[in-house]
């Protein structure tokens, strides 16, 4: 039994900000921004919150699969920016679309929250509990920045993606994923000040604190490593692979993977010039922009990897 991806859906805010627009509230500029990382703009929430746009993501998937949403019995989202610590984000998403036949949960591994919860959905499937799940990446990671802080603040941005997984013949071949804990926190925030009078607040500082170099260094040796191990557990070349679909970090990330796996740079398609860092949501965001595009046909084989905060690290290769 494989995990097959027969729907897509995805949400950003209305409101763009690009480099320019940031360069006149803080000391950055576009040529920085751009040269470092290919991001031009992105998407910043105003009146949206993670959980609206993950209910229209899903929507959108159901609608392109062809599924009511009482055919779904499993909902994940990945995401470290829910609106509330409970309920979660995918209980919210059952309760306005209505899968009261779902049971639904979130993820927390940060950049990685999609690829581990369509590996966990992939599980259930195997395990023939579950037969049709929601699988989403959402996040509005622009409430946990700290906006004095130029050095992250500019390469994040806010969004939804969903896809409609099912049990099928064929769909995912192989899956790898990855934990190291001992460097978790290169890329920390903490969260909420704790309420408790008896306890002495932390100094730990609250928005997202990133040692840039550090998670580009990781990102540069473990991803293709990991893209190389579902490579040769399903039995193909990275030759064969139609698109990578990377999570959408930075367009150096990019270009360094696809150097190390000797792949062209076009096989890698991008979003992150007009997305931004999406964590989570950035793979399921660009898998639907391509499929909207009708650039995913049948058969064709195509890597997923995402990589982040965790630290974490996950990677499938699957048939389309
Ligand atoms: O989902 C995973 C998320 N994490 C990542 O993707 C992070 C991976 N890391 C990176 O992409 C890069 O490390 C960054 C893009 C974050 C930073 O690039 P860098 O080449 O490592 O720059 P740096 O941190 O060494 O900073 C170089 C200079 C510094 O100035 P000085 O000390 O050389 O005078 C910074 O203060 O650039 C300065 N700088 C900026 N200047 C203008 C840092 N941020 C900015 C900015 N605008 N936004």
């Amino acid at each position: 039994m494989k995990t097959r991806i027969i729907g897509t859906g995805s949400c950003l805010p209305e409101t763009i900000v690009t480099n320019d627009d940031l360069s006149k509230i803080m000391d950055t500029s576009d040529e920085w921004i751009s040269s470092r990382t290919g991001i031009k703009e992105r998407r910043l929430v105003k009146e949206e919150t993670t959980a609206g746009m993950s209910v229209q993501a899903a929507r959108m998937a159901m609608e392109n699969a062809g599924i009511s949403p009482q055919e779904i019995d499993l909902i994940i989202v990945g995401t470290i920016t829910g609106d509330y610590l409970t309920p979660s984000t995918a209980c919210e998403i059952q309760a306005a679309i209505g899968a009261k036949n779902a049971v639904a949960f979130d993820i927390n591994a940060a950049c990685s929250g999609f690829m581990f919860a369509l590996h966990t959905a992939d599980a259930y499937f195997k395990a023939g509990i579950y037969k049709t799940a929601l699988v989403l990446g959402a996040e509005t990671l622009s409430k946990i920045m700290d906006w004095n802080d130029r050095s992250t603040c500019v390469l994040f941005g806010d969004g939804a993606g969903a896809v409609v997984a099912r049990a099928d013949e064929t769909g995912l071949l192989a899956y790898e994923q990855g934990s190291d804990g001992m460097k978790g926190k290169v890329l920390a925030c903490r969260d909420r000040r704790n309420n408790n009078p008896l306890v002495q607040e932390s100094k730990e500082p609250e928005y997202v604190h990133m040692d840039g170099q550090e998670v580009y260094k990781f990102a540069v040796t473990t991803v293709p490593a990991s893209i190389r191990k579902v490579l040769d557990e399903a039995g193909l070349k990275a030759e064969e692979i139609d698109y990578f679909i990377l999570h959408q970090a930075n367009i150096r990330i990019i270009q360094s993977v696809a150097k190390r796996l000797k792949v062209a740079e076009d096989r890698f398609p991008i979003s992150l010039d007009h997305c931004g860092n999406i964590s989570a949501a950035s793979v399921p965001i660009l898998l639907d922009e391509m499929n909207r595009k009708g650039l995913l046909k049948q058969g064709m084989k195509i890597v997923l990897s995402g990589f982040g905060g965790g630290l974490t690290w996950g990677s499938a290769v699957l048939e389309w």
